[in-house]
């Protein structure tokens, strides 16, 4: 047998070790973006076409490269940011593994034109396969210019793996949007399809949370500033009535450099905790800044992670940040900050971090104050609820028969129809509750009976069914009417959020809603569904595009699903709503019109059938 290893040709391996960096358009707007900060550039233009899948291209100011240099990039491992080891737990730079322009180079057709302000001439080179296909002298400005044009080009396999336009365009502008977070005093610009989607002026970190998540943010922003000779903690934090019921608006960065942590995150929702609704958000935008000495940001290629040398440190200072600039905000002339335990210990912190220290802190007077006078939302409790159900569950499961599930066929429609409800009569007499009568309890739950037993309908997830088929058939059958608003409102978005809500104007229009755009991230709301009450269009519109994102990430949904779901959720009957003796009725009929009366668009149950005889059987009648 002969031997059969043979060594990959360079191309090639570049192509595999490419994946490792490059797997979207997105890899590459963050690597060449990190670049030009690395390079000093005060000025930074991003330009995408088709999604970033035939072009993405940003020029800069920053210092430029030489002729060998230029060349010299694009080599694997090539990088003039560390020289050894040693270096990288110095490293101030984005970037230092040498890798992304060579993935680049191997993946795509790449376009470098740069300058340094000593050379009288620029150089262009043109990349193909990891091979220089032409190189010339160019006249051109001080800074760099590098285009990366139909990615995968020359692995279709990949190319194929791209997803749709809008899916990719997310991603971009999610990773535009992190590098342009961490560096306000540059300005960036990001176009797309030669239409530009952000222009961000240089200016102070407020400004720049307000210019990419929305004038909202305006005047709703609690500055953090904790200093320590161990680590910095630094940024903004929403006022509590600006939580969210999706996690989008979150970001840390460590040196500056973008980072996901779900201890960290924890800590910051655990000083918020009790001032905000329990599956909210807050928005935060924090930089935690240490010696680099005490990171490895080698973890990870694509470098998200982070560890740190002393988790429990920065858990506890973050913590402790993010109450004290809470407490600051709000309710400062009650409060004597010389007794918040979970500061002080911090600036020691040599101390070892026990629990005991971590309770001091939940128990100093800052915490206790602020948690208790600070609730800005309700806090249901359900426990009451529960124990009312067991008591109805327990005895029949421990007799094996389980009260009739909402999914058994038995009991929909053809029992529970309307005309049944109205007709029967036989236990009217001897109950409280009449047949075909409906009663409200704890403002959630409606219970009714007729001659077979009774059933309970939870009226939120009953409406949120109701919803959902009303805007499934108005996309198959007759538009929903439009009201023509009087004085029509705007509404201004963040410039992702506009993005998001041009690609639902045509699906919006179909569920009655009438938006124009106006001006750049504003629309105006020309008219409402017409049986949509007046006056909260605005927040309507808000909150249903919050419910979009959260389920953006969820691939399984369509888009139109994911709005008919988003708008089902936002708009149906809340529980702790009042309902008046005709809703009620028009909630249940209404209901059981349904094609899939029984549960949710997500599966939750609408209603619980019990049948007499069963009750007649836990009763041992
Ligand atoms: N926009 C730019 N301006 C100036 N130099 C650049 C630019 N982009 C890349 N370079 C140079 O090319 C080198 C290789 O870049 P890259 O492959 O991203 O690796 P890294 O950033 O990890 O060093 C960098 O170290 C830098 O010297
Ligand atoms: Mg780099």
């Amino acid at each position: 047998m002969p031997d059969i290893i043979q060594l990959l040709p360079d191309n090639i391996a570049n192509q595999i070790a490419a994946g490792e960096v490059i797997q979207r358009p997105a890899s590459a707007v963050k690597e060449l973006l990190e670049n030009a900060v690395d390079a000093g550039a005060t000025e930074i233009k991003l330009l995408i076409n088709d999604a970033g899948k035939a072009l993405v291209q940003v020029i800069d100011n920053g210092k430029g490269m030489s002729e060998t240099d230029a060349r010299m990039a694009f080599e694997r491992h090539a990088t003039s940011k560390i020289r050894s080891i040693d270096d990288l737990f110095r490293i101030k730079t984005m970037g230092f593994r040498g890798e992304a322009l060579a993935s680049i180079a191997a993946v795509a057709q790449v376009e470098l034109k740069t300058k340094r302000a000593e050379d009288e001439n620029g150089v262009y080179l043109e990349i193909e396969n990891s091979l220089v296909k032409k190189q010339e002298p160019v006249a051109m400005e001080n800074g760099s210019s590098i285009a990366m044009k139909n990615l995968f080009f020359n692995v279709p396999a990949r190319r194929n793996f791209l997803k749709s336009n809008a899916s990719e365009l997310k991603h971009i502008v999610d990773e535009f949007i992190r590098v342009a977070m961490a560096f306000p005093e540059i300005f960036f610009s990001l176009s797309s399809n030669g239409q530009q989607v952000f222009h961000l002026e240089k200016g102070s970190l407020k400004q720049r949370i307000v210019q990419i998540l929305g004038s909202s943010y305006n005047a709703k922003l609690v500055s953090v500033q904790e200093h320590t000779d161990y680590l910095d903690v630094l940024g903004f934090v929403g006022k509590p009535e600006t939580a969210k019921k999706t996690r989008g608006d979150q970001y840390f960065f460590v040196n500056n450099r973008f980072i996901k942590s779900a201890y960290l995150n924890h800590a910051v929702m655990n000083a918020f905790s009790e001032m905000i609704a329990k599956d909210s958000y807050p928005m935060y935008c924090l930089f935690i800044d240490l010696d680099p000495a005490q990171l490895d940001i080698n973890v990870h290629p694509t470098k998200q992670e982070i560890k740190f040398e002393d988790e429990k440190i920065v858990y506890a200072f973050v913590q402790s940040a993010v109450k004290h600039a809470l407490a600051q905000f709000s309710i400062t002339p009650t409060l004597d900050f010389d007794l918040d335990a979970g500061i002080q210990n911090l600036d020691a912190v040599n101390k070892p971090f026990t629990d005991e220290i971590k309770s001091s802190a939940a128990s100093s007077s800052l915490y206790q104050t602020f948690t208790k006078k600070n609730q800005a939302h309700f806090i249901e409790n359900k426990s009451e609820l529960r124990h009312w159900k067991d008591f109805y569950e327990a005895p029949s499961a421990s007799k094996g028969t389980s009260p009739d599930r909402p999914l058994a066929p038995a009991l929909t429609q053809e029992s529970f129809d309307r005309g049944e409800f109205a007709t029967t009569k036989s236990l009217s007499e001897t109950s409280g509750l009449k047949t075909g009568q409906v009663l409200q309890m704890h403002n959630a739950y409606l219970l009714l009976q007729n001659d077979r037993g009774y059933l309970l309908i939870n009226q939120q997830n009953a409406h949120e069914r109701i919803l959902y088929e009303k805007f499934m058939n108005a996309f198959s059958g007759k538009a929903i009417a439009t009201q023509r608003s009087l004085f029509p409102a705007t509404i201004d978005l963040s410039a992702a959020d506009a993005v998001l809500l041009i690609e639902l104007l045509p699906d919006l229009q179909q569920l009655g809603y009438l938006l124009e755009p106006f001006g750049q991230h504003t629309f105006v709301i020309q008219g409402t569904p017409a049986d949509m009450e007046v006056g909260n269009e605005k927040t309507a519109l808000e909150k249903m595009l919050e419910q979009y994102k959260h389920f953006s990430t969820d691939l399984k949904f369509s888009k139109r699903e994911k709005l008919l779901r988003s708008i089902a959720l936002q708009q149906g009957i809340k529980t702790g709503t009042s309902l008046a003796a005709k809703e009620m009725t028009s909630l249940v009929t209404e209901l059981f019109e349904c094609a899939v009366p029984n549960s949710t668009p997500n599966g939750k149950p609408t209603y619980m059938s019990f049948k007499k005889e069963e009750l007649d059987k836990m009763f041992g009648r």
